[in-house]
């Protein structure tokens, strides 16, 4: 009698304390090595950042982060690491992933599984419209390309279109191309490099014998943005006035120290820089370097974990901690941060992409560092343009 009285009030013990001490699982997938193995340690620094930040907010909940590498662009990979987070370990929420094909192979395991994919780079357009299950905070290759063009076409008459030929690549010369000819601009040539190790002397010379006014680059935030940069200088495009433009993921923050002065006066359209003077950027990348060194920069790969880390930590007090995967997703697509480092920023409950401002930055030197100023505000919310032109259709 008295032993199934103990037993029966241990049982309830247990079961309180672990109501109590619920969790929540993130699979959270991203490059730690391979192509850009570099960028995958800012987003989980982002997210933990946010998390230690955060976590008396939360209820009691733990938040835990069940990390993956999915070796660079690699989308077998990248899908079996989802399935794997989703049965075996039982994930609540899956997030991360820099690349795109990635990004696209693990839509029909959030789909099919009901997890909920919080998307915090893979910035093609078309990703979001794979799985209802998908909300992005990261960004889209149109939302800084289609107003580079609109601009360029009002300096330049001519351009050529440089990228890497893999989706995000094609969604920069697609936008860029339409918004520079609609301009009144011409494309004089759309060319695509490989995604790794392209011979950056060739492409770049048979650039310099076009002559074009500008030069549009897309390729993948990190060191090979600065091999295109050396290249360009060494080979004189710049001394020969050709004027390099592109989506802020050629001048990508942490990689500019490594630029050199080759890159100051680059000019590119984006959503983040660390330089931005905004406060809550200002209180970000002190926060930053006061966790991982003063020599440490976030990046856009970093502001967009950040945020996405922001829109999981708003959903799991909003709900609790039972993030049912439709109510979760229903948070998700009325969400809003007039706050980010980023300015303002909100999901649209129609696509679940993200909206925001894009600024136009050019390299300069601020306090002897290299850094991308922004000159101009190009749009306050600007919508993924891809989906606003395809509702016209
Ligand atoms: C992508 O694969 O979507 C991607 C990768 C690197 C970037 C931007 C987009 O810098």
């Amino acid at each position: 009698m008295r032993l199934s009285k103990i037993a029966a009030f241990t049982a309830f013990a247990l079961t309180a304390s672990l109501a109590s001490a619920q969790t929540v699982k993130i699979g959270f997938i991203t490059s730690y090595s391979g192509l850009n193995g570099n960028l995958g340690p800012y987003m989980e620094r982002a997210v933990r950042l946010y998390l230690k930040q955060h976590e008396k907010e939360l209820g009691g909940v733990k938040v835990e982060l069940l990390t993956r590498d999915d070796t660079g662009p690699n989308p077998d990979k990248a899908r079996q690491l989802a399935q794997e987070l989703v049965v075996r370990d039982k994930v609540n929420l899956l997030a991360g992933v820099i690349f795109t094909p990635n990004a696209m192979a693990m839509a029909p395991v959030a789909t099919e599984a009901k997890v909920p994919f919080v998307i915090m780079n893979a910035g093609t357009a078309v990703i979001t419209t794979r799985s209802p299950y998908m909300v992005r905070t990261s960004f889209t290759l149109w939302q800084s390309t289609y107003p580079l063009g609109q601009w360029a076409s009002k300096k330049f008459k001519t351009a050529y279109s440089l990228v890497s030929d893999f989706g995000p690549g094609h969604d920069s010369e697609d936008a860029f191309s339409k918004a520079f000819e609609e301009g009144g601009g011409k494309v004089v040539a759309k060319v695509r490099v490989p995604l790794q190790n392209p011979d950056w002397a060739a492409y770049l010379q048979r650039v310099k014998d076009a002559k074009p006014d500008c030069l549009m680059v897309f390729i993948p935030a990190g060191k090979t943005a600065t091999a295109l940069m050396k290249n360009f200088s060494d080979l004189g495009l710049d001394k020969a006035g050709i004027k390099l433009i592109g989506p802020g993921d050629i001048t990508t923050d942490e990689e500019l120290p490594n630029m050199g002065d080759v890159a100051l006066g680059v000019l590119t359209v984006h959503h983040y820089s660390a330089a931005a003077t905004r406060p809550a950027n200002k209180a970000f990348v002190e926060a930053w370097k006061k966790e991982y060194g003063q020599n440490e920069t976030p990046n856009f790969v970093a502001v967009g974990a950040w945020d996405g880390a922001a829109i999981i930590v708003d959903a799991i007090k909003a709900l609790k901690g039972n993030l049912d995967p439709d109510k979760t997703m229903e948070f998700f697509k009325h969400w809003k941060n007039p706050n980010s480092p980023r300015g303002p920023i909100a999901i649209d409950p129609e696509t679940r992409d993200i909206i925001q401002p894009e600024y136009l930055r050019e390299v300069k030197k601020v306090g002897g560092q290299l850094a991308n100023v922004e000159i101009e505000t190009l749009g306050t919310a600007v919508k993924d343009p891809w989906k606003e032109l395809q509702k016209k259709k």
